[in-house]
């Protein structure tokens, strides 16, 4: 069972404030540009965010990933990086936090996540499989859609609500799951792919009553099942906060009984894990291990270092331990829940309930005029960046790109701009200028008119895509 209503930051720790448990050793300076600067410089990224250059940006909310700030400790590691082509010493360490913090038995090392995502997927899909999930994730379902599957969404309805308050949003709905197997044969489903949490649901999490039930339901069926661990430790501070049982445990226990759930794990070490660059892909099957350590030789680099330098291994075997420490974890989501407070406060649209690792702003409430055809979520993050120098990160139709055999566009029902916070980047101050920001943008809404689409890229459209107005 579960808590219905979840906990801000100040019902849980009381009247007294709360603060980032570091303080800051070394600064890099930001700057606020003019707004024809910013006029000149979104034209010429073709109104897509992704384009500009991170100079002429300010507050860089595009997204979590690779822009962490590591620790001393973890730039200390940096120095004792092993850079032998074979064997380093930083790979063992790393072997063994993933196995310490994440339970695995086997470690694959990769560049980032869907370096991970690649291998997998090449040593378990077949032409003809099926792979369900709880929502797609862009990276992911293109890599098992090049092995030859098909992504099927069985999320709980719920997670395509913007306004629904549940408190696991990115549970996996069990009949769905069922259903689907019963439909297709488990023979089609080489395994189900679960990730905490949902990124394009909001960063909604999932909670240890699914993830034991899909589990139960996956070894009826003699289906396997991998996590992706990309946001599981933010994913824990959830079911810490939110699931009956767990407010005495230690995020770093939660996230190990999770994973004692699934048969392996993908990972962008990017997000949660503390690190600029770098992913892995661990599992206790010897067979998926045999495969993947073959495969990894071809595309990433050796079994031993997988595309990261000795030095980034160490930095990442560090981050493991340091990300899954709970004050951590309560600044980390406390800064997110921030900034939705006060977005929440001035009536904002936004996702709610708020998630891990973003602010999700429901761009097709707050430009309603402005059909789905003509992009709202991404003229609001260009309407962001030319307000502010704020930039953020379009989460809708460009995303969902086009049906594999209509090729018509995806429309989905969630058109979101993702306003990302970095972790142990900003500061509280920071998230003020974004609300007053967003508020500004808002307030103008009726003045604004959608975007065309100009140039469309073959794959990851919302990666190079270029925009003009309507
Ligand atoms: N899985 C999830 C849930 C992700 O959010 C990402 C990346 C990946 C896999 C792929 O990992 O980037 O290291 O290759 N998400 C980034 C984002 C790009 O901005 O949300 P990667």
């Amino acid at each position: 069972m579960t808590n219905m209503k979840p906990m801000t930051m100040g019902q849980q720790f009381g009247r007294r404030s709360w603060a980032e448990p570091w303080k800051i050793k070394m600064v890099e300076p930001i700057k606020m540009s003019s707004r024809p600067d910013r006029e000149r410089a979104i034209q010429e990224a073709g109104y897509n965010t992704f384009l500009l250059r991170s100079e002429d940006v300010y507050i860089d909310l595009l997204t979590d990933s690779g822009t962490s700030a590591m620790s001393d400790r973890q730039w200390a590691g940096m120095m004792l990086g092993d850079e032998a082509y074979a064997g380093s010493k930083n790979f063992y360490n790393l072997e063994s936090a993933v196995k310490k913090y994440y339970g695995y038995k086997h470690l694959v090392p990769t560049h980032q996540g869907r370096g991970a995502e690649h291998l997998i997927s090449q040593a378990l899909i077949k032409p003809g499989h099926v792979i369900p999930g709880n929502m797609y994730f862009t990276t992911t379902r293109l890599h098992q859609e090049l092995a030859g599957g098909k992504f099927v969404d069985v999320i709980i309805d719920a997670a395509h609500d913007p306004l629904n308050m549940h408190p696991f949003k990115g549970n996996i709905d069990l009949d769905k799951l069922e259903t689907l197997i019963k439909q297709v044969g488990a023979d089609k489903i080489p395994y189900v792919s679960l990730a905490g949490t949902v990124n394009m649901a909001g960063g909604q999490p999932v909670s240890m009553e699914n993830v034991k039930a899909v589990r139960a339901l996956c070894d009826r069926h003699g289906i396997r099942l991998y996590l992706d661990a990309t946001r599981m430790a933010e994913n824990a501070w959830f079911i810490q906060q939110r699931e009956e049982g767990y407010l005495d445990k230690k995020i770093a226990d939660i996230v190990k009984e999770f994973c004692s759930f699934t048969d392996g794990a993908w990972m962008s070490a990017k997000k949660d894990n503390l690190v600029n660059i770098g992913g892995w892909l661990a599992m206790n099957h010897d067979d998926l291990f045999e495969a993947t350590s073959n495969l990894v030789v071809i595309y990433e680099g050796l079994h031993t270092y997988g595309g990261m330098a000795g030095r980034d291994m160490e930095a990442l075997a560090i981050g493991i331990e340091e990300s899954l420490q709970d004050d951590h974890m309560n600044s980390r989501i406390g800064q997110v829940l921030y900034l939705g407070e006060l977005l929440t406060d001035w009536g904002i649209p936004i996702v709610h309930p708020v998630g891990g690792h973003a602010i999700f702003l429901d761009a097709k409430v707050i430009y309603e005029h402005i059909p789905q055809s003509a992009f709202p979520a991404q003229t609001l993050a260009a309407q962001l960046y030319l307000d502010s120098g704020i930039r953020s990160m379009e989460r809708g139709v460009v995303s969902a790109g086009r049906d594999a055999v209509t090729g018509d566009h995806r429309y989905p029902k969630l058109e979101l701009v993702r306003l990302t916070i970095p972790r142990r980047v900003y500061t509280q101050a920071h998230m003020d200028v974004v609300a007053e920001a967003v508020k500004a943008v808002y307030d103008e809404r009726k003045n604004v008119k959608g975007l065309k689409m100009v140039f469309e890229p073959k794959y990851l459209r919302f990666f190079q895509a270029r925009f003009a107005p309507v």
